[in-house]
């Protein structure tokens, strides 16, 4: 950090990390609201993440933001968690307090929440909602979701012990459905795939009957072409699909609030994001 000790320094950190979008998506935050930050990928061994995290702070460092698979330890690191965060057992956003605590939050669930309301315009309120996969990854983002007054939330998953854990977990936050996929027989109004089944190039084994005309569809996941779950929804007359890039997008405009105190108008940087794909 030596020449540029006087700019605020932030960082994303995993491993791997040379295919991460953060770097670009914070410096084009930067530029829209002039604030004068540097935001760099930092790539931790995979033993080596609590020294980094304590290293890249004591070097006076900002924020981290922190990816796979990196999230659940940066939880147990945390001395502050926010309740999301807490709930979520994951944290992608670090900062420390005034007393130089380290403080966690997990800005994914915003993030996708943000994304369908704001820039798709599909409401959560009263919705029939099924979310697949009962994984770190859902787990992020069940209390935002819970938070918007779904009509109801139903958690499927291969292994369906983990649906009901997540069910429990949230008892206190919302209802919410457990089952496998085979268990599945009417359509919703929204499916949310948080499976990591897309990163493998495979679908669930779905039945088609959960789509219907009017169901919208997203993603957590995202790429370049249609993802497989999208194109199957799709195939099936789904109203709309949706990836992950919005979530992306807006899971990192909300660290950078939290950061900064400064919201960006992420429209341009996502429109940017899509072309340059
Ligand atoms: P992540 O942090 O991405 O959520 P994870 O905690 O390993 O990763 O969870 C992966 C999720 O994707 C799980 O819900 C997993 O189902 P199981 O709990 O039954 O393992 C789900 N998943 C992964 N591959 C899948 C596949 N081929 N079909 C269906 N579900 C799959």
């Amino acid at each position: 950090m030596g020449s540029n000790a006087k700019i605020d320094q932030y960082a994303v950190v995993g491993n791997p990390i040379h295919h991460s979008k953060s770097p670009k998506i914070h410096g084009e935050f930067a530029v829209q609201t002039q604030e004068t930050i540097e935001y760099s990928a930092i790539q931790a061994p995979i033993d080596g993440f609590e020294a980094m995290v304590k290293s890249f702070f004591s070097n006076g460092g900002k924020g981290l933001n922190v990816t796979v698979p990196f999230k659940e330890q940066a939880w147990s690191l945390c001395a502050e968690l926010s309740e999301r965060a807490k709930l979520a057992g994951a944290v992608n956003t670090l900062y420390q307090n005034q007393h130089g605590d380290l403080c966690g939050e997990n800005t994914d669930g915003v993030g996708l929440v943000r994304d369908l309301m704001v820039n798709h315009q599909v409401s959560l309120k009263g919705k029939r909602i099924l979310v697949l996969g009962a994984g770190g990854a859902v787990r992020g983002v069940l209390l935002p979701i819970l938070e918007e007054s779904p009509g109801s939330v139903t958690v499927a998953n291969r292994t369906v012990a983990k649906a009901e854990q997540l069910k429990a977990l949230f008892a206190g936050h919302g209802e919410l459905q457990a089952c496998g996929f085979d268990e599945l027989s009417d359509a919703f109004d929204i499916i949310i795939n948080g499976t990591s089944a897309s990163l493998q190039g495979d679908l669930p084994p779905l039945p088609d009957c959960i789509i219907s005309c009017s169901t919208v569809a997203y993603d957590m996941m995202y790429a370049p072409e249609q993802t497989i779950f999208n194109q199957w929804a799709s195939s099936l007359g789904a109203h709309s699909t949706y990836d992950g890039l919005g979530m992306l997008v807006e899971q990192a405009a909300e660290s950078f609030y939290i950061w900064r105190k400064v919201r960006v108008d992420t429209r341009p940087i996502l429109e940017m994001l899509r072309a340059f794909d």
